[in-house]
């Protein structure tokens, strides 16, 4: 093998290489304590998200999460998109209120929520989440995964991070609970899931680590929802760059094959290059 070809292999094993790795950010913001690191089904080049996890996640959310965090980004149409049927995904919506108006009066009313509508945010704005939140401000989950170092690791270890007290030593403020993960230890938000907080309908074990990787992986599609999109792309323009590189390698060789072989040894090339060099031959 020529050193050419060692080199286009290398960047080709190189590229895909790079392409495939799952992102490893594992440090917790400002905490000592390492993420913890699961391995979660949608990573990888081939990974999808388990539907059945994130019809479970978004159960959680809607039954826990939902009263204190907005995640506004998200419709209930796409709660389609994971699973759920049209008629669950309307019912789901039609549990909330939503303002809307003004009607022929002029006036603003509310009525249930649409599949049209975004997920309904349970504070009409920061100062009532915050005055209901002893002065913190539950934010937005949306895209929580993609703002946080970690991402589905920060808010699985964030939900089964939190210890009954605080270390020796450690003084925790009013109102605040120790967590290992969060930044700083002191969290406004008390522990929201425990050992069988929701009632699974699919048969799964309502432990606490299960609650909260459903949750983190809800999460992560709520943060990325093309995610699968993304990657059949990707795959798809890989495996198109492969065949195309090894086209034009072949190309490539049968072209410089026939200028070596032909033009190059006893072609007119050869013969011009050769009175050109005679022509510059200073007798001596
Ligand atoms: C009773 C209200 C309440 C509930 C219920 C609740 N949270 Fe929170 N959450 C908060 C508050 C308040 C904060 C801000 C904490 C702070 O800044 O100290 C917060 C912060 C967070 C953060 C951000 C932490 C950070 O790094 O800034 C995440 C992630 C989070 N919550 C996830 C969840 C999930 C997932 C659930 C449902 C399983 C949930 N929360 C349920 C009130 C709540």
């Amino acid at each position: 093998m020529s050193m050419r070809n060692i080199i286009i292999g290398a960047s080709l094993v190189a590229s895909i290489a790079f392409s495939v790795m799952p992102s490893t950010t594992i440090a917790a913001e400002g905490g000592a304590e390492p993420l913890p690191n699961h391995k979660w089904g949608y990573e990888g080049i081939f990974g999808s998200f388990d539907s059945t996890q994130l019809k479970r996640g978004a159960q959680i959310y809607f039954e826990v999460c939902a009263g204190c965090h907005s995640i506004e980004m998200v419709y209930y149409r796409n709660l389609v998109d994971i699973g759920f049927s049209e008629d669950e995904a309307k019912a789901i919506a039609s549990e909330y209120e939503v303002q809307d108006g003004p009607n022929d009066e002029g006036e603003m009313f509310s009525r249930p929520a649409r599949l049209s509508d975004r997920f309904v945010k349970p504070f009409a704005n920061e100062n009532a989440a915050r005055s209901a939140n002893g002065g913190a401000f539950p934010p937005d989950l949306s895209v929580i995964t993609k703002a946080r170092h970690g991402g589905a690791n920060y808010v699985y270890g964030l939900m089964t991070g939190y210890m009954e007290e605080a270390p020796e030593g450690f003084e925790l403020s009013e109102g605040t609970y120790y967590n290992k993960y969060f930044a700083g230890h002191q969290i406004f938000m008390a522990q929201p899931l425990f050992d069988e907080a929701v009632e699974y309908t699919d048969g799964t074990e309502a432990t606490l680590d299960q609650h909260a990787k459903d949750v983190a992986a809800f999460l992560a599609w709520t943060s990325n929802p093309e995610l699968e999109e993304r990657k059949r792309l990707g795959v798809k323009v890989i495996l198109y760059l492969i065949i195309l590189t090894s086209m034009f390698y072949v190309l490539k060789r049968r072209i410089w094959n026939r200028i070596c072989l032909d033009e190059y040894t006893h072609g007119p090339y050869v013969e011009e290059f050769e009175t050109e060099i005679n022509k510059n031959k200073r007798p001596n």
